[in-house]
């Protein structure tokens, strides 16, 4: 991949998503992998540069509410709802797709995930472009998803295609999905926009029921996996500092925490999740890949218990990138 800036490369971007090529780029989440949304083979060329299941369907990118509705064969009121009130931002709507969206870039499904990105960068490139952009992030099937164009260039740096660099992400976790197809909204992936927020304006969400068929493909898979193994303590304070004292010596033992936990642990290389949920979001993907990169280390040792707001995803991905998380479940 080449990476390129500013307007130059925005337009380059936009010419280069035109012609059916691949393009990375920023969103205020994670950097995406985009290609045009309607075009199969462009489609095809980010699940083989990704390494990526065929059967896991991805988001599709659009600057407005007008352009997502065009890109489904039913808009639900309750997408009406959600999409006037939080986007541009991270949350994904899955609605009853439109025919025009390859059917490879849905997964075979005849549902579509859409989101309208918070990220001045992304936004100008769907402009410009003027094509609806099917985009997952921009990382090697199953590793920890790319917060920086450093980042994809670490994964991807051998694909043919442009990162756009607009700078690091600054939610830093996924976008929230959330299935409105159905008489009841049900939260198939926490992210960015926390489920309180969403409830508040539409009421209760259901959760998968981990039946034998995951709702959102993706869950199924191990994900947001380092190099090194990750041993999630679901403990905070004291409680977690006496845990990690008497399992875990530093010579072999990184650790992503709260600031509150590595005070009292100096002697430990670590990642330091800052005060609360959204910091820690912002951080715990670049976190996790700089500490896979340490010297000597044999393990990561993950500490979080907060599930409120973003809380909730940071969460998820630590379950998920330990490897704990059940089949199908969030
Ligand atoms: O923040 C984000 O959502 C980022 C940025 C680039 O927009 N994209 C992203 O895409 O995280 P990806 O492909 O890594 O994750 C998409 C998730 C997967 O779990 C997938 O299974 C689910 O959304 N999904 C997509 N379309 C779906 C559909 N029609 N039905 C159910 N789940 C769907
Ligand atoms: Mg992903």
């Amino acid at each position: 991949m080449r990476r390129v800036t500013g307007d130059a490369g925005l337009s380059e971007s936009a010419s280069r998503l035109q012609a059916g090529g691949l393009v990375a780029f920023p969103t205020e989440t994670v950097y995406g992998l985009g290609a045009d949304a309607r075009d199969p083979e462009a489609v095809a060329g980010i699940f083989r540069a990704k390494g990526r299941p065929s059967d896991n369907p991805l988001i599709v990118h659009v600057f407005d509410v007008a352009s997502a509705r065009e890109l489904s064969s039913r808009w639900p009121v309750m997408a009406e709802r959600l999409s006037r009130r939080f986007w541009p931002g991270p949350l994904t709507l899955v609605v009853p797709a439109d025919p025009s969206i390859a059917e490879v870039a849905r997964g075979g499904l005849d549902t579509v995930g859409i989101r309208c990105p918070d990220h001045p960068v992304a936004l100008a490139l769907l402009r410009l472009c003027q094509v609806p952009v099917a985009a997952p992030s921009a990382n090697r099937s199953g590793r920890p998803s790319p917060t920086t164009a450093e980042a994809v260039l670490e994964d991807l740096g051998d694909v043919e295609g442009l990162v756009l660099d607009g700078g690091p992400a600054g939610v830093g976790v996924e976008s929230t999905v959330v299935d409105v197809t159905g008489e009841h909204p049900v939260l198939l992936r926490p992210g960015g926009l926390g489920p309180e927020a969403i409830e508040a304006e539409i009421g209760p969400l259901a959760v998968p029921d981990g039946g034998a068929v995951p709702r959102a493909p993706g869950m199924k898979y191990r994900h947001y996996a380092p190099m090194l193994p990750v041993v999630l303590l679901r403990l905070a304070g004291q409680a977690a500092v006496g845990e990690i004292r008497g399992r875990f010596h530093p010579d072999d033992t990184g650790l992503v925490a709260p600031a509150e936990v590595l005070r009292a642990l100096p002697e430990y290389r670590s990642v330091d999740l800052g005060p609360d949920a959204d910091t820690a979001a912002a951080r715990l993907f670049a976190g996790l890949r700089r500490l896979e990169r340490e010297p000597g280390l044999c393990r990561i040792v993950a500490v979080w218990d907060d599930v409120r707001g973003r809380g909730l995803a940071v969460m998820n991905r630590l379950e998920k990138a330990s490897g704990e998380a059940d089949h199908g479940r969030i």
